[in-house]
């Protein structure tokens, strides 16, 4: 393993047409446990995210709200915004797309591409579906709906810039199989590899029709489509000011330490546009490929789509409401294995609440602080070397399995203290006593700090507890909920 190593993780930039809701909330999360894991490893962690704001949709939004498209995408945001500082979300920079910066580097970046013969004029004829901002075949519809937002979607017919994607399709098959850009889990690898081999055609880039949007530099009747706009996030995001139109082809020596990304995540909505266009995007300009891309899966609410208009949503104000920001992120992590589609509830994160938190690790707590107080005059000494490794786990994004082995660990002590009659030895074999709950302290320490990337504050608290030169039992940190 080599020392010091860079870790740049990015989320996908949302659309602010939305509030965030506890979809947003599920990847970001996810994200900053990473990040923070990475850096209490001591790598130096880029953690990226921001809001998608130029397009159809969010124009549309704009008008229904009665503002400007502008204000209207400074006060969504700004929800945003606040929305990850409720959740303790420890980003290195939120990109805007409407950043001045960023619009400047898509058109130079536009330039660039349209410069080397990588763009060309034409025309489009194909559906559209607004929701997912994309076109969409006949074989995407389900009984001639978009399947994602149950509306049909529009015929477009008009005069459009093309990227030649085809162009891109046998050196993307390689990389993607060859693990140069790792998709993971493997199905979503196999899946976009079909798709991919299945013949990638060239895609339309930009719109004459969208007004709110970054103008083409080379023809100024036309806007960039937003998803070209949006993936220069990943590279406007670290600082990146774009190719160097005017001087020599230098694209990739441009000084960027950041890219590219260790990990890019995401859910399995938007792994083909990223494969595809934003991988294919990334070569023709010359520019190396994210390491990995790592595709969740979607969650349910009790069963059912989130969705708004279904008044199906749990927003994130809520959950930390009813559970604190703590437990949320615990709660929103050890629901599903990062991967996997997961379904959530109110109902079943109560219970989970009471069981892992309020019982397990509350309890173990309470009670050995309290044998400690009670018996030794708040002090023991803790045990060193207690084993509890999830750094493999860690490695490979399986925040779900690594949670569930220090649940284990937990459950473990409590076990512990029951078979061995510890209210009892404290009083027959104080030495023995102290042995045990120097061990069982120790156990508490390590616990305090793999769960410090996922719980920041209660796993402060619960250090700064067992650290202290008197322990007391102080009160419950997770009191139980109705
Ligand atoms: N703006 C584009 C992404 C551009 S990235 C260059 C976009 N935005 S979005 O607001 O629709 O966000 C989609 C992402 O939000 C998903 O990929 C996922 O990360 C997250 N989720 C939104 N709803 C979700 C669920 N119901 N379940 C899990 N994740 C969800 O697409």
């Amino acid at each position: 393993m080599s020392g010091m190593s860079k870790f740049y993780i990015t989320t996908p930039i949302y659309y602010v047409n939305d509030r965030p809701h506890i979809g947003h909330a599920y990847t970001t999360v996810a994200a900053d446990i990473l990040a923070r894991w990475h850096r209490q490893q001591g790598e130096d962690v880029f953690f990226l995210t921001g809001t998608d704001e130029h397009g159809a949709k969010v124009a549309e939004a704009a008008q229904k709200a009665g503002q400007s498209p502008k204000d209207f995408c400074d006060a969504k945001a700004q929800d945003f915004k606040q929305a990850w500082q409720l959740l303790n979300i420890q980003y290195d920079n939120f990109i805007r797309t409407t950043d001045q910066k960023h619009e400047a580097a898509v058109q130079a970046v536009l330039q660039q591409l349209f410069n080397d013969g990588h763009i060309y004029k034409g025309e489009y004829e194909g559906l559209y579906c607004q929701g997912c901002e994309q076109y969409l075949t006949a074989d995407d519809l389900v009984d001639g709906k978009c399947p994602d937002h149950q509306t049909a979607p529009q015929l477009m017919k008009e005069e459009s810039y093309f990227f030649k994607l085809s162009a891109w399709q046998k050196e993307l098959a390689k990389r993607i199989e060859g693990d140069e850009l790792k998709i993971e889990p493997v199905e979503r690898k196999n899946e976009v590899l079909s798709f991919i081999n299945g013949g990638l055609k060239d895609i339309s880039i930009s719109r004459k029709n969208v007004k709110w949007g970054v103008p083409l530099p080379f023809d100024k009747e036309q806007t960039t489509y937003v998803w070209i706009d949006a993936f220069l996030n990943y590279l406007t995001g670290i600082g990146w000011s774009g190719p160097d139109v005017a001087g020599p082809r230098d694209a990739a020596e441009q000084h960027f330490t950041w890219w590219p990304a260790e990990v890019q995540l995401m859910a399995k909505d938007i792994i083909r546009v990223h494969s595809t266009i934003w991988a294919g995007m990334l070569l023709a300009l010359g520019l190396p490929l994210p390491k990995k891309m790592f595709v969740h899966g979607f969650f349910t609410l009790a069963g059912q789509k989130i969705s708004k208009s279904l008044g199906n949503v749990i927003w994130p104000e809520e959950l930390v409401n009813k559970f604190g920001v703590d437990a949320s992120r615990y709660l929103l992590m050890s629901s599903t294995p990062l991967g996997q589609d997961g379904d959530i509830s109110w109902e079943k994160m109560t219970d989970k609440y009471n069981s892992d938190l309020a019982n397990t690790l509350g309890n173990l707590i309470s009670r050995v602080f309290n044998l400690i107080e009670a018996n030794f005059d708040g002090q023991v000494e803790p045990a060193d070397g207690v084993n509890l490794d999830i750094a493999p786990l860690m490695r490979e994004l399986k925040l779900y399995e690594a949670l569930q082995l220090i649940r284990e660990k937990i459950f473990w002590a409590n076990q512990y203290i029951d078979e061995i009659k510890l209210w009892q030895l404290v009083k027959d074999d104080k030495a023995q006593a102290a042995k045990a709950l120097g061990e069982l302290l120790g156990v508490i320490i390590v616990v305090g700090e793999r769960l410090e990337p996922f719980m920041p504050q209660a796993a402060e608290k619960i250090l700064a507890a067992a650290r202290a030169e008197k322990i007391v039992k102080g009160e419950a940190l997770f009191p139980k909920i109705k």
